[in-house]
């Protein structure tokens, strides 16, 4: 991964969006994307998942069912089935499933429709972008906009993907590769929860990388070596020394670093910045996100986080 030198080094936060401007527009399409960026952020967010033909593509999951109108397209409904994706039984439709030309002809829609009804009306205009056709938009904004929009991939259950045969890492490597993005100040970032799969990568690419963390307290491994360490593990001062061998951030939820007390206040922060600065490593909590704050409480979605209070006290308090 990017030496020292290469990190972003900057004293105020990074703004990142998360999925694209996704309490705007259904997540991780070009409008969304395109948005976050007209809105101020400095990176956009594809999480990366594989086609049947080897392509990366920005979905949050290999299952695709509520991200996409796959559902009711009978042509596809002999293609739903159920599957393990890392020990949970999942039924839907998977990118892995199709072809890049099968999944173009799908529409993009709103994940969450209870909580994001605005985003609803734009279901069906916008298609599953590639990881090539982001970095193009990327640089077209950039040019527009005259300042750099970055890139913040997260490889999305790469170990899942490699038993099926479909090494979602190497193709990272090569589009980064691709488009003159693998060298240290290329504006990229890439994250990943896989420990092994970060460790792999850190020999290959010469961007940051960041370990990303769960504060749920559940194993991280999923290769065939099934270490039983868990993510509480890897937020130790322990844990971080590890991490910094071959990452150059910690991507922790923003419980870990500020917790919240039984009424959902925001309590003392954790020690966790602290010990990860000591180690070198810089921290990108995630997510800081509003939808719900704004709905009455019967539109509120059990599928987000219902304790957010004040955003803009909890990001003065991270700042
Ligand atoms: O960047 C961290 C964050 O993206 C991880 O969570 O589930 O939204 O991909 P998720
Ligand atoms: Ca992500």
């Amino acid at each position: 991964s990017a030496a020292p030198e290469a990190r972003h080094g900057q004293a105020e936060p990074l703004v990142i969006g998360h999925r694209g401007a996704s309490g705007y527009r259904p997540e991780h399409t070009l409008a969304a994307y395109e948005l976050a960026a007209r809105m101020g952020a400095e990176y956009v967010e594809p999480d990366l998942v594989i086609t049947k033909d080897g392509v990366l593509v920005a979905r949050h999951e290999p299952e695709i069912g509520g991200t996409t109108d796959v559902a009711g397209r009978p042509e596809f409904a002999g293609r739903k089935v159920t599957k393990d994706l890392d020990g949970v039984q999942v039924t839907g439709w998977w990118t892995e499933d199709f072809t890049l030309a099968e999944l173009k002809t799908l529409n993009a829609v709103e994940r969450i429709p209870d909580v994001r009804q605005q985003n609803t009306v734009y279901n069906g205009r916008y298609e599953v972008p590639t990881l090539q056709e982001v970095i193009d938009l990327t640089r077209r904004l950039s040019r527009e906009l005259r300042r750099e929009i970055g890139i913040y991939p997260e490889t999305k259950h790469p170990t899942y993907f490699q038993r099926l045969g479909l090494a979602l890492e190497p193709e990272l490597v090569r589009v980064l590769e691709r488009n003159g993005l693998n060298r240290p100040g290329a504006k990229v970032f890439v994250q990943s929860f896989e420990v092994a799969n970060l460790k792999w990568l850190d020999r290959r690419l010469r961007v940051p990388l960041v370990q990303l963390t769960s504060a749920s307290g559940r194993p991280y491994d999923f290769t065939a070596s099934g270490d039983p360490r868990t993510y509480r593990d890897l937020m130790t001062p322990a844990g971080l020394r590890e991490v910094s061998t071959y990452a150059d951030g910690l991507g922790p939820a923003k419980d870990s670093v500020i917790p919240r007390d039984a009424s959902g206040n925001l309590a003392q922060p954790t020690s966790l910045v602290r010990d990860a600065h000591r180690v070198g490593l810089e921290v990108h909590p995630y997510t800081f996100r509003v939808e719900n704050q704004f709905l009455p409480a019967n539109l509120r979605s059990s599928a987000v986080p219902s304790d957010y209070g004040d955003l803009f006290a909890e990001l003065e308090a991270f700042w």
